[in-house]
């Protein structure tokens, strides 16, 4: 479930193209957020999938040609185009963007989008040739200038047995997209917010590093939870197995200090950091040009710390009061709530967020987490064992309600 797509009426239009059977998966992701999808299929679409597929992932009717002039009457494209809260053509054939740049209404679908008042997401899918057509780029500027989005097509095996650019955008990547434009005017909408991720690796040698073990999953939802508020978001990211959510501008470091350069230099135009990175405290002094070899016997190895990012930002806030909002992170193995309200108070922090890595399901690898949240006025919210995601929404809608004081 995802609050964001929760009774929200998504169209979805599918062209003729192989690409339908990913329309499915992307008509079941959606039904699945908690999304009210009606389907639209094209005639050449039924040439490749069914309307009965889409009805038993969505649990509602998928319309054909034939329903235009049916039971409902010609009302039908109205009353679908005007319950709209997006438009999404997914596969779209070079055939139907051309009909939606001109406006050619001559099947259910055109007719249905010339309806429709809300925004369009177009996800082309067509032969590489096709798609460099100068006919086809013009219809996608037509569009595009419109203020249609269009994502794709990406590079890929075609169905002509190429290799090239043409193939439909993955759906996961479609409802990135779609969640951007549903959350334009979300409580955070104008708002610029910074989260760090994942764990710091400080290098040892050209091979080995020190370090802090974090799969970045909670800070990653937390940045998938600020966009879904409408948020402007910067993900900087220590290295991770995640894919970024569609949206965010990402930069990637590796070190304690990399972390400390970018925070420093994007906060000055920042309203809130969520420090939700594991941040190493200690690196090595020196770094190894050669990797160290097991015959030389066991090296040792002297530590330094690293800077306190957050003790630095803090510091910032209090000469330029930017950014307004800072939050931290305690993963705690012991004494939860009384290292988390230090933490508070000594990086001088508008809201920490404290969990206990012992606890099962909890902390670094889970997919869950139990955490507290204790404010500058120690005011302490015990949450239950929830996903991250969820732990991530509860976070921001905090952080958002903080904000809204502030103004
Ligand atoms: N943090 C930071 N800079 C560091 C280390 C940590 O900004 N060099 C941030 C983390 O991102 C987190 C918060 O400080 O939001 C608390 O991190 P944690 O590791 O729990 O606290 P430490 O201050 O490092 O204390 P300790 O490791 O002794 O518990």
């Amino acid at each position: 479930m995802i609050p964001l797509l929760q009774n929200r009426n998504i169209l979805l239009g599918v062209t003729g193209s192989i690409a339908a059977y990913k329309a499915a998966d992307l008509a079941s992701k959606l039904a699945q957020a908690g999304a009210l999808v009606d389907v639209v299929l094209t005639q050449s679409a039924l040439q490749f999938i069914a309307p009965l597929t889409f009805q038993s992932l969505t649990g509602r009717r998928a319309y054909r040609d034939q329903d235009l002039w049916g039971s409902e009457g010609h009302i039908q494209h109205i009353g679908l185009g005007k319950k709209a809260d997006i438009l999404v053509i997914a596969p779209a054939s070079a055939n139907t963007i051309a009909k939606l740049a001109y406006g050619i209404a001559n099947n259910l679908l055109t007719v249905t989008a010339l309806a429709v008042e809300a925004p369009l997401v177009i996800a082309p899918a067509m032969d590489g040739g096709m798609y460099n057509h100068p006919a086809t780029r013009h219809n996608l500027k037509i569009l595009k200038d419109r203020e249609a989005v269009i994502i794709g097509p990406v590079e890929g095996h075609l169905a002509s047995g190429l290799v090239g650019i043409g193939r439909m955008a993955e759906p996961t990547d479609i409802i990135g997209e779609i969640r951007l434009i549903l959350a334009q005017d979300g409580p955070l909408s104008g708002q610029h917010v910074i989260v760090t991720a994942g764990g710091t690796q400080e290098p040892i040698d050209p091979v080995r590093s020190i370090n802090n073990r974090s799969s970045g999953k909670q800070g990653y939802a937390i940045a998938q939870a600020a966009l879904d508020l409408g948020a402007k978001v910067t993900l900087i990211s220590a290295p991770t197995a995640l894919t970024a959510p569609v949206g965010v501008n990402l930069i990637n470091i590796f070190t304690a200090d990399e972390m400390k350069a970018a925070v420093m230099t994007t906060i000055p135009d920042s309203d809130m950091l969520i420090m939700a990175a594991a941040v190493a405290d200690f690196r090595p002094i020196t770094l190894a040009q050669e990797k160290i070899k097991r015959e030389r016997g066991i090296p040792k190895i002297e530590l330094e710390a690293t800077d306190d990012i957050l003790t630095e930002v803090s510091r910032q806030k209090a000469q330029t009061n930017n950014p307004r909002i800072v939050v931290g992170f305690a993963a705690e193995s012991h004494n939860l709530l009384k290292h988390a309200q230090r933490k508070l108070k000594s990086k001088g922090l508008d809201l920490i967020v404290a969990n206990d890595i012992t606890a099962p399901d909890s902390g670094f690898a889970a997919d869950t987490n139990q955490v507290v949240l204790i404010d500058a006025n120690e005011k302490v919210t015990k949450l239950p064992l929830m996903s991250k995601e969820e732990v991530a929404r509860k976070v921001m809608e905090r952080v958002s309600d903080l904000s809204a004081n502030f103004q």
